[in-house]
Order: C-alpha cells, then structure tokens, then sequence
C-alpha cells in the first residue's frame, strides 16, 4: 500500500518509516523538520535501503498539502505531525491550538477531498489526565491537564464526529503511554532540543557528560520507592503496533481507540538503576520536588491492542535503555553533527 506518514522524521515516525518500508509498504513522507532533523530519514534509507518521497511542508499550508495527494494516489495516513511538548504547551498555548488542530483539519479535509478515509493518529496516553485507578483500558475518562494533552483529545473528539457523519471513515486512535528506546542499529532515536524534558533522554544526556545529575522529580508518592512509576515502550514495538493498526484500518469502518503500552510500570528509580546496569555508566541524582500535573502511577491494560490487532509489546526495559544508550553513545550531539557534517558546516 501507499501510505503518507506526516510527522516522519519524529522520533516515533522515523521508528514507523523503518517497519512500513520493511513490510513491503510504499511510504510519503510530509514534515517541516521545526522539531525533527532531515538526517532521520536518510538513516531511515540506509537502515532499510529503500527510497522513498519526502515533501517539506508546512501542513498549515493547505495548498502545499494538498500537492501531495495531488501527485500520490494514496491509501491510508499515519499522522504523527504536531507539537509534544508538555510545558510548552502551558507557557504558549495559541501555538499548539493553531499548529496541532489547524494542521489536522486541513489533513482531514484533503483525506475527504481525495476519498482517503484510512487514518492512524499519534494520540497519548496524556488524555487520561491523572487516573483515579491502574490499570487504565480504553474506556477510563479522558480528562487533561494542558493544553498539549487537550488539542490531543480534542483531535480525538473531531475524528470521531467526523466518523460519526461519514461510515465510510476508518480511524485508529493510538493512546502511547512512555515511548522510550531507539533502533538497534544506533543510528536513530530521541532527539530533544535544548535540555530534555522527558527521564530516559535526561539520563543518557546525564551519562554522555552533557548534564550533571538527574533531579527526580518527587520521592514521597505512594509507590513502592517513593517515585513515579510508568510504563515505558520500546518505540520498536509502538513502531510494530501503526503497522498492525494501519492492516485493520485498511479494512475495517469505524473509529477505535487503542492503549499502547507494556502494561508494566517501573519508578524513577527502577529505570536509573536498570539504565546503570545496562550502561555501565553511574548516574547521578537528587529528589527535588513533584513536577506539577505528574501522575504518580501510570501504566496500561493493552489487552483490546493484543485482542483486536494482534499487538503485543516485546521487549524489556533493559532493552530499552541498551537500545537508548546505545543511540546516545553513537551520537552524542543527536543528528547536529552530521546534519553540519552534510551540510559541509564543519
Ligand atoms: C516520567 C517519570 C516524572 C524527568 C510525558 C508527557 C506525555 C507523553 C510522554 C507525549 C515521571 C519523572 C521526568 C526528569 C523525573 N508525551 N521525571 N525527572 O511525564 O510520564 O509523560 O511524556 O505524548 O504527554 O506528559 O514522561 O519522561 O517526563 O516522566 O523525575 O527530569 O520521570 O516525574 O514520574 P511523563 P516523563
């Protein structure tokens, strides 16, 4: 099949390029590089030694997109392209609102425009706010903390009025609880700008020298260690499951919402001690306090993922934090150096 991949030099995009392009699929991919390096995806060609197009464009430009159905005859999107930064959406709200819910109403009314009605969306755990219970199935209330969390669910709620108008539509809502991990090539994975936000890449920044120490965020939860608990996913296995997703999309109606995670939680300090092991490398930390808005516990029952796609998570933390140790060591300025390198800035 032709699919489009918006968002597909991301972090969780170039991960789903990979195992599209390795299926046999034919891939489009959109983005605009604001959040993501070019350099992704030419990794993505050597990792799978496959071509594919790649159109830099502003979704906001519907013009601009809609050149690409235009000149592709599609059969499905997997559309990752927004922004996810948790505290940036608080401080610079109008920002997420515009990109994220402009972006898709244009990609939705050019899926209609070009009788495309195959759709996989990058949606989030985050859309179940702070959970009263764990584990969390599909059918918890959505409830969320921030403006990235919301212009998540509210994305969610326009898929399914327009599901609801048009039967024809067939949409997958993916909810990813903690996507961590990189390629076992090493020559992919995580890359923030500017300092980290999330744990795992803090403590491969920690661990390459760039930051001092981890500063945990809270020690006194009701957890077993005091720290926050999630569940993290090898972002191969989140990868594995747009797949599975994308083959009952293409030939299913309807619109379903999917959790994935490993239905697993491991704390703060289960993940510095196991990324130690694993690394050999002696990570550094101080307990400071609560981060406002965290859960204290949070993970998944992925069983309708595993019933209804056939999807299940298979490898470990240790594997995730070897797999994101082994991205970091490799390339300890991310995709930077070589981009500079390409571009004969060095
Ligand atoms: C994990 C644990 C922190 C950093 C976020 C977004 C969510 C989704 C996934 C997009 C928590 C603790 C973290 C640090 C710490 N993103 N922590 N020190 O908050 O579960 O989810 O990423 O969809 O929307 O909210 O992930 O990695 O930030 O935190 O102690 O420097 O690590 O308190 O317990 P989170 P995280």
């Amino acid at each position: 099949m032709k699919i489009l991949i918006t968002g597909g030099a991301g972090f969780i995009g170039s991960h789903t390029c990979i195992e599209l392009l390795t299926a046999g699929h034919d891939i489009i991919v959109v983005d605009n590089f604001s959040t993501s390096k070019r350099q992704a995806l030419y990794q993505v060609n050597a990792i799978t030694n496959k071509k594919f197009k790649v159109y830099q464009i502003d979704m906001l430009n519907a013009l601009d997109l809609e050149k690409v159905f235009l000149e592709n005859q599609l059969d499905a999107v997997i559309h990752f392209a927004g922004y996810k930064a948790v505290g940036e959406s608080v401080t610079d709200p109008l920002k997420y609102y515009s990109n994220n819910l402009i972006s898709t109403l244009n990609l939705c009314e050019m899926m209609q425009k070009y009788n495309v009605k195959n759709l996989v969306f990058s949606s989030s755990a985050t859309v179940y706010g702070v959970p009263k219970t764990v584990p969390i199935s599909e059918d918890f209330p959505l409830q969320t903390l921030n403006p990235y969390g919301r212009t998540k669910l509210m994305i969610e709620e326009i898929l399914g009025d327009l599901s609801a108008s048009d039967s024809t539509w067939s949409i997958s809502l993916l909810r990813y609880f903690n996507p961590i991990g990189a390629h076992q090539s090493g020559n992919i994975g995580e890359d923030p700008t500017g300092v980290p936000t999330n744990l795992i890449p803090y403590i491969t920044k920690v661990a390459i020298g760039e930051l001092s120490e981890v500063q945990v965020f809270g020690n006194d939860y009701p957890t077993p260690d005091g720290t926050g608990v999630r569940d993290y996913i090898h972002v191969t296995d989140l990868a594995r499951g747009h797949l599975m997703a994308l083959e009952k999309v293409v030939q299913t109606t309807g619109i379903d919402a999917y959790n994935f995670g490993t239905g697993k939680g491991y704390s703060v300090l289960e993940m510095i001690s196991t990324f130690e092991a694993t690394s050999g490398v002696k990570i550094p930390y101080q307990f400071v306090n609560p981060r406002a808005g965290d859960a204290a516990i949070c993970f998944a029952d992925s069983s309708k993922a595993r019933r209804e796609l056939g999807w299940i998570a298979e490898k470990d933390i240790t594997e995730m934090c070897e797999d994101s140790w082994r991205w970091q060591a490799n390339h300890p300025h991310g995709y930077e150096e070589k981009v500079k390198e390409y571009a004969g800035l060095q």
